[in-house]
């Protein structure tokens, strides 16, 4: 008996002992599960530790790196023309990137004005906080080599920048195989695309130009024919398709290479919503060759040249 109860006595003491400490551990979890839930911890840590933001400028793009944020989930950039101005999301990364190449800034000469929110997130609360603000002046690379502009490496004809008298490369080879291989693609498609003018020499340019003067007047001519030096035809990296002037536009010769040219490294230079910075009428049929990647980016961009480089196309006389 007496050994029955001693039995039953430390069995109970056992049983009582299990629960108190499973309640205490259950406790404990539920108490830790509530403080996160709560972000006590996570909001002080991450109020404490501002990401420290820098940038430099890369061959293209502006490079933005970042200190780590512990708790953070993820980064949100923006940038600004103006420090106190309105600041657009420019992109999201994960919480493992601390950098961010912007290739999309333009300019002769631009201010730009960049921040970082991290962002922490658990259950239905959300905490964030922003790094420093930096400022970043960006400077185009301008140069001119025998009086021939490049921007970035780009070589650049309008009507503010000028061709010398002398400057007679002939038909761009590069440009020219990438018309060819276009041109039998588009065949296979039953398309026939012929160049119809490419490369013009200053001194033919200056007579095709004059012709349109004494017959249109200056100021009409101005908005379709380039005065002499200031052509891309003079460059031989430009091409007027099948038929220079507005019977080409809706043709389905004209649809093909609007659609097509790009992927051969050609844009369709002069657009019908751009006429006010191109300085020219819109040009279904006048194609530039910029290669590949350079034609990719500028059409996806929605920019015409002169945008997309910062740039201006005005005579400097009327
Ligand atoms: N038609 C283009 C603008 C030129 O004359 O070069
Ligand atoms: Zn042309």
């Amino acid at each position: 008996m007496n050994k029955n109860r001693i039995t039953i006595l430390v069995v109970t003491i056992f049983t009582l002992g299990a629960i108190i400490l499973m309640t205490g551990s259950t406790f404990t979890e539920n108490h830790l599960q509530i403080k996160c839930g709560a972000l006590p911890l996570e909001t002080s840590e991450i109020s404490t530790a501002k990401p420290i933001l820098s940038a430099k400028l890369a061959k293209n793009s502006l490079k933005l790196s970042w200190t780590k944020v512990e708790n953070a989930d993820e980064y949100k950039i923006y940038r600004s023309k103006k420090r106190n101005g309105k600041y657009k999301k420019i992109a999201e990364v994960t919480a493992d990137t601390l950098n961010f190449s912007d290739k999309d800034y333009k300019g002769k000469r631009k201010t730009y004005y960049y921040k970082i929110k991290a962002v922490s997130r658990s259950g239905s609360s959300i905490e964030h906080i922003y790094s420093n603000t930096i400022k970043k002046t960006v400077y185009k690379h301008k140069s001119k080599v025998h009086g021939v502009t490049y921007i970035d490496g780009i070589l650049i004809v309008n009507k503010t920048y000028k061709l010398p008298k002398d400057y007679n490369p002939g038909t761009n080879s590069e440009a020219y195989k990438a018309f060819k291989k276009m041109q039998s693609d588009a065949y296979k498609d039953k398309i026939n695309l012929f160049i119809a003018s490419g490369f013009r020499s200053y001194s033919y340019q200056k007579n095709l130009y004059n012709r349109y003067k004494s017959t249109d007047g200056k100021d009409k001519a101005d908005t379709y024919s380039a005065r002499a030096g200031h052509s891309e035809h003079q460059t031989g990296l430009a091409f007027d398709i099948n038929n220079p002037n507005s019977s080409f536009d809706n043709t389905k010769e004209s649809k093909w290479l609007a659609k097509n040219c790009t992927k051969y490294g050609f844009i369709i230079r002069y657009q019908k919503s751009k006429e006010k910075i191109t300085g020219y009428k819109y040009e279904s049929w006048h194609i530039r060759y910029l290669g590949k990647k350079l034609a990719k980016k500028v059409t996806k961009s929605g920019k015409c040249l002169e945008e997309y480089l910062g740039i201006t196309s005005k005579y400097k006389q009327r």
